[in-house]
């Protein structure tokens, strides 16, 4: 038997929607075929960008998009991308196929993408290989309302309001693709680079350092020391691999024993949240500063006969469980993490959304996302869990919130592949009238939507659950997760 205790009293810190946050890089099919087809392309569009993605992504409530990169950021050169489309010069992407980037879709059309799909923009600014100039201009070029250099050029290219674009990155894994750089010389250089990122107008900035990969708390210390109270958020990069960096495993086709490493390892998030945070509540014990998780999700190798450099892999249910694992995480620490980005949105990595052509699927991740929604700017309420286990690690995980017309939502999440749990949920200090819940789960743990059959797996009602007063008794299937909606007396 499992107990998840939460108490309303105890519910205080806001969980910040941009945890439901995306990543989209230049790679593979993410930007090119994935959002953008052009606007000549008989896939219907709006100014290039494919309507069908745009509604799919609204439906989850997308509440913001960290773009161009990822390695491409601190290659790319902002100015190649703007203006008419046949003077804008070519570059190679290096760091995924080494493919021709023609810059058709670049600031504008980025921005637009945005607006379309109502989400905040998430600029990632280039520190590796640009200069501090470039960026300070590029910051200038969106958000600056008036007579000035960048502004006119901005006009000059069919856009006069300012975009008033508020999430900046100071660069992408400068410890590695993003320049090799110490951690010492990246916190001087965030200092330069951040000086000359300017508030315009109204339009403050929330600027984000590069953070630590995985567990290099070392970073994170030396971050938080020498540059800390000159930044908004600080990064976390963490995949999910099931095995090691040599051989990731398939996303399809695996062992229980590699569903069982997978769910061990995306659990590992929650010590990684938990110690970076507390070596920033040493320096920053107001909690002032964000942990942005900006890159997390699974990375398996690549489906057979695809590009290598395209990152393109299937999704299965274990997906979205790993998801589940990851909001429960995010939510439970929503004092100190205030964004999270998915990688990657389209084609790359853990996907939400694949494409083929004309034709688009959601992946089991997507209905993760849908699921967990309604946590966004919710009231967090903290959960006391205990837990029986499966290959060795907990078996259930969850978190709660209270939303602001008092609907109570506790999601929950089985990763036991063969075993219903029962769980009793002691709401303390309510009492409970209804409950609606929703469940994603499956037949077999490798179960996954593809362009045939597109709803293999997919939301369904869910009805195994009774209210008695302040307590609801659960039975979660085996490998699902579960979101209910408790409506108070
Ligand atoms: O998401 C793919 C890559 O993973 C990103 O470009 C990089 O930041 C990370 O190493």
């Amino acid at each position: 038997m499992n107990r998840v205790a939460i108490n309303l009293a105890q519910g205080c810190a806001r969980i910040n929607r941009h945890i439901y946050g995306h990543f989209s890089e230049h790679l593979g099919r993410c930007i090119y075929g994935g959002f953008y087809v052009g606007e000549d392309s008989p896939i219907p569009n709006v100014k290039g960008i494919r309507k069908d993605v745009v509604a799919a992504l609204k439906h989850i409530k997308i509440p913001n998009l960290r773009w161009p990169g990822g390695c491409f950021a601190d290659e790319y050169h902002w100015k190649d991308g703007i203006g008419a489309k046949n003077d804008r010069p070519k570059m190679i992407n290096t760091h995924w196929g080494g493919v021709t980037e023609d810059n058709s879709f670049g600031t504008h059309e980025f921005l637009e993408l945005c607006a379309q799909l109502g989400c905040e923009p998430y600029i990632c600014g280039n520190v590796g290989s640009g200069t501090v100039q470039e960026l300070s201009q590029w910051v200038e070029y969106c958000n600056f309302d008036g007579i000035s250099p960048m502004a006119g050029l901005r006009a000059k290219n069919g856009r006069k309001e300012p975009w008033k674009v508020k999430f900046w990155g100071i660069g992408n894994e400068s410890w590695g693709c993003g320049g090799n750089m110490t951690a010492e010389f990246y916190a001087d250089n965030y200092r330069r680079y951040a000086t000359y990122a300017r508030k315009y107008g109204d339009t403050s900035l929330y600027k984000i350092a590069c953070g630590a990969s995985d567990f290099n708390y070392d970073w994170t210390r030396v971050l938080m020391e020498k540059a800390g109270r000159f930044m908004d958020g600080l990064s976390l990069h963490y995949y999910t691999i099931p095995n090691d960096w040599a051989h990731k495993g398939s996303a399809i086709e695996f062992t229980e024993a590699e569903w069982f490493n997978t769910m061990r390892k995306a659990a590992r998030m929650e010590e990684l949240v938990h110690k970076h945070g507390a070596i920033m509540d040493e320096f920053d014990p107001e909690r002032r500063v964000g942990l942005v998780v900006d890159e997390w999700g699974t990375w398996y190798d690549v489906e057979p006969g695809t590009n290598p450099g395209f990152l393109y892999q299937q999704n299965s249910l274990r997906d979205a469980l790993v998801a589940g694992i990851n909001f429960n995480i995010f939510n439970n620490h929503a004092e100190r993490v205030q964004m999270a980005n998915i990688a990657q949105t389209i084609n790359v990595l853990q996907s939400v959304i694949l494409t083929e052509g004309a034709k688009m699927i959601l992946t089991p991740t997507y209905h993760a996302f849908d699921m967990y929604k309604v946590h966004q700017d919710a009231v967090k309420l903290p959960v006391y869990i205990e837990s029986e286990t499966a290959g060795g690690i907990p078996a259930v995980s969850a978190s709660a919130s209270v939303d602001s017309e008092d609907r109570i939502h506790v999601s929950l999440i089985n990763i036991d592949p063969n075993n219903e749990q029962k769980m009793v949920l002691e709401l303390r200090g309510v009492s409970l009238k209804s409950l609606t819940g929703q469940i994603l789960t499956s037949e077999h743990m490798q179960d996954h939507n593809t362009f045939d059959d597109a709803d293999k797996v997919k939301l369904r009602p869910f009805t195994d659950a009774a209210i008695s007063r302040s307590t609801v008794t659960v039975n979660l299937p085996p490998k699902s997760v579960v979101t209910v909606e408790i409506i108070q007396g």
